[in-house]
């Protein structure tokens, strides 16, 4: 079994460099703005993006250490908090009050506030990244905050109508999860000084890390809430079809699809419906079927880091691909 921290082995001293930047740069004024700061700091989750950033840099830099630099720390900082600020709002839109086994910041301090927290963390960033003069890399990172929004909107209408195709799925997952892997992948890349082949290539691969990322999340949603430290069937429970119920809803007729859409309509309240479905997803091969899928992309992922020659780096990245596939939180 691979875990997360053999795969942060290699770049242990650029992520410590990564922490100490954020502890000092990342401050806030006020007592209260301090205290939120803090708490959605302090539970931030596994970190696959600054790993992602410092791996990729520490692959392609031709100059040994230059990913301890403050240019890694940089861009690591820059999508880590576009991702925290992310999660931050999307439990207020989502009025979820846990996030990894902790209340989130709306269940903690009101949601107006989770909602100026996000904002304000979104604008230190911004703020940070254009004093230091990187113009390239706040460029390239915060290119991909649209997206997320857009993605979000999407999964939002989609969640309204039920009306879902396996495009829309994989455009809505490649906006609000995968464009920033691949933006992550591609900054540490960018950081270093890497070619502009290289820079994409490693946008390709975060893309396809992403994807298989973010289709796991939605097999995980699916199975117990032990580990994940959020409610199982929260996706049914918010009317999303993810792609376990689409490859159900793909093979089955007519008439069975437009009674398990029907069904899905009634499961913000009802909870038999959640049951069914889950059931019906289970029986039916939904896991097992965007089980495959997810290893398709990783399978796409690990095969682009062919271009490389083998280190313990290229190494971790490809142990990353396995650990999205094991992972269970
Ligand atoms: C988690 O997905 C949410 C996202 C990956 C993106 C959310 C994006 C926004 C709210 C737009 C705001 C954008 C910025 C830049 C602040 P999920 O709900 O599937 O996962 P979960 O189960 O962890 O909540
Ligand atoms: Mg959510």
């Amino acid at each position: 079994m691979i875990t997360l921290d053999s795969i942060r082995k290699p770049v242990t001293a650029e992520l410590a460099a990564f922490d100490e930047f954020v502890e000092r740069q990342f401050t806030a004024e006020g007592e209260l703005l301090s205290d939120m700061l803090r708490y959605a700091l302090s539970s931030r989750g596994k970190g696959i993006r600054p790993l992602l950033v410092m791996l990729s840099a520490a692959m392609n830099a031709s100059v040994p250490g230059a990913a301890t630099g403050r240019r890694a720390c940089l861009a690591a900082m820059l999508v880590e908090m576009i991702h925290v600020a992310s999660l931050i709002h999307d439990d207020v839109i989502d009025e979820a009050d846990t996030r990894r086994g902790k209340p989130s910041v709306n269940a903690r301090w009101q949601s107006h506030k989770a909602v100026i927290l996000g904002d304000y963390i979104l604008a230190r960033n911004m703020a940070i990244g254009l004093t230091s003069g990187q113009f390239d890399l706040v460029t390239h990172v915060c290119g991909s905050m649209a997206a997320l929004c857009e993605g979000e909107v999407m999964q939002d209408e989609c969640a309204e109508t039920h009306d879902m195709t396996r495009r829309t799925y994989l455009d809505i997952i490649h906006k609000k999860t995968a464009s920033l892997l691949g933006v992550s992948a591609s900054a540490g890349a960018l950081a270093v000084g890497a070619t502009r082949d290289r820079v994409a290539l490693m946008r390709r691969f975060g893309e396809a890390l992403g994807m298989a990322f973010q289709m796991q999340d939605d097999i995980l949603d699916y199975t117990l809430s032990a580990h994940t430290g959020k409610p199982a069937n929260n996706d049914l429970r918010e009317g999303k079809i993810t792609l376990p119920l689409l490859a159900v809803l793909e093979k089955v007729s007519d008439e069975r699809r437009a009674e398990l859409i029907e069904r899905l309509g009634r499961c913000r309240q009802d909870e038999a419906s959640v049951e069914y479905l889950q059931c019906t997803v289970v029986n039916e091969g939904g896991l097992e079927a965007a089980a495959r899928e997810m290893h398709a992309y990783l399978e796409r992922a690990a095969g682009l880091l062919s271009e490389y020659e083998p280190s313990t780096y290229r190494t971790a990245l490809v142990d990353l691909c396995a650990y999205i596939a094991e992972r269970d939180r």
